[in-house]
């Protein structure tokens, strides 16, 4: 984030702080409840927002050297990363050629070749087709076009992303391109995040729609009270200030002190100090910028009720030398503070699924101070609508 705009952002929350109306008030929203229950609404969601998008789904640090590996699964499609011999990263379907069984069912390692453990056919790196065991039974293969279906993958900001549909035809444009987009790259990369690597996560599946889950954070109105056990002592409910870029999102959450400010020199204003600054990004993730670290959730929607949640803390890289005892220490109570937060978070929202088939609300209201909620639902929907044939 420039300075400039961290001056700003700053600026407009001392302002709340002290009462000032939010510029730009939004609307009263009523969502009908039906968009969290709906299977076909859920499967359009997951086709048009997450199936043809680049998705964040793990940062540099875990796929750092040459023969690196992960696999994960992508809304339903297993994909597998490779670091190839080159240093570039790619993404492929984790679908072996011949008869599709899984080529790699490691979650991560190291390795010079891909092995699939049906029969053994050996891919390179770069996905192409190093040998076919007994070839010459298969007289109309031809191993040097054979290759794992490659899909799209970027690097930026730290981050790989990934769409986990193969690319139609030569669209070779880079998704991550637009201006709002970028962005939203260049202000995380200039917090730091590019030089972190993950110390801990944590991956389970939830019993909400993953709107509930985004729902949850866009809005700072529940946080005095669902998170009275936990942060709601050090962030002011109301104050908070947030921007649209693109279809992704910056709020600002401002620590309970942040008037104080006021009376600090300019030149020592830090909104990482005095507050939180989250991002919400299209269509998978939120990063969280803490004082001196990250967090990073990832959602992926599984049913119209249940959601794969992930949570990983990025934190400075220790080098070489590794954590010392205290770090490791520091760096682990931070993880479960922030999982014991987000986990009051999504308790609401399965208490809040559970409550949808009951049919006491046809809709659910978000108020004019929650521009951010409106807004990001304004963009599911103009996304999915610009998808309708
Ligand atoms: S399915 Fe992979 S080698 Fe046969
Ligand atoms: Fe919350």
């Amino acid at each position: 984030m420039d300075r400039e705009t961290e001056l700003r952002l700053l600026d407009e929350c001392v302002a709340n702080a002290r009462g000032r109306p939010p510029a730009g008030d939004d609307a009263e929203r009523l969502v009908p409840v039906a968009e969290y229950t709906d299977a076909a609404r859920f499967g359009r969601e997951r086709d048009v927002l997450f199936r043809a998008s680049l998705n964040l789904v793990a940062h540099q640090s875990e796929l750092a050297s040459a023969g690196a590996f992960l696999t994960r699964e992508l809304v339903g499609t297993p994909v597998l990363l490779t670091r190839g011999e080159d240093a570039r990263a790619r993404a492929f379907l984790n679908v072996c050629r011949h008869r599709g069984a899984t080529v790699e069912l490691r979650e991560r390692g190291q390795c010079s070749r891909l092995v699939c453990p049906y029969h053994a056919w050996t891919y390179r790196l770069d996905g192409t087709l190093a040998s076919a065991r007994h070839r010459h039974g298969f007289p109309s293969l031809d191993v040097e076009r054979t290759r794992l279906v490659e899909l799209p993958c970027a690097e930026a900001a730290g981050f790989l992303w990934v769409c986990p549909t193969p690319r139609a035809g030569d669209d070779e444009a880079d998704p991550l391109g637009d201006a709002s987009t970028r962005a939203l790259l260049d202000e995380l990369t200039a917090f730091g995040i590019t030089s972190c690597v993950v110390f801990a996560v944590e991956r389970r599946v939830w019993r909400a729609n993953w709107k509930l889950i985004v729902d949850g954070g866009l809005e700072s109105y529940h946080f005095r009270v669902a998170h009275r056990e936990t942060v709601g002592g050090y962030f002011k409910d109301t104050g908070s200030t947030f921007e649209r870029l693109g279809d992704h999102f910056r709020l600002v959450l401002p620590r309970v002190d942040i008037e104080a400010l006021a009376s600090a020199p300019r030149e020592r204003w830090s909104i990482r100090e005095a507050s939180h600054v989250l991002y919400s990004v299209f269509p998978n993730a939120s990063v969280l910028v803490q004082e001196r670290h990250f967090d990073v959730i990832t959602v992926t929607p599984l049913t119209p009720d249940q959601t794969l949640i992930e949570v990983s803390t990025l934190v400075p890289d220790p080098g070489a030398q590794g954590f010392s005892e205290r770090a490791r220490g520091f760096w682990a109570a931070n993880h479960e503070f922030t999982k014991k937060t987000l986990h009051e978070d999504w308790t609401l929202a399965e208490q809040i699924q559970r409550g949808l088939d009951a049919g006491a609300n046809a809709h659910f209201r978000f108020a004019t101070f929650e521009g951010a909620l409106s807004q990001w639902h304004d963009r599911v929907d103009a996304r999915l609508a610009a998808a309708t044939p």
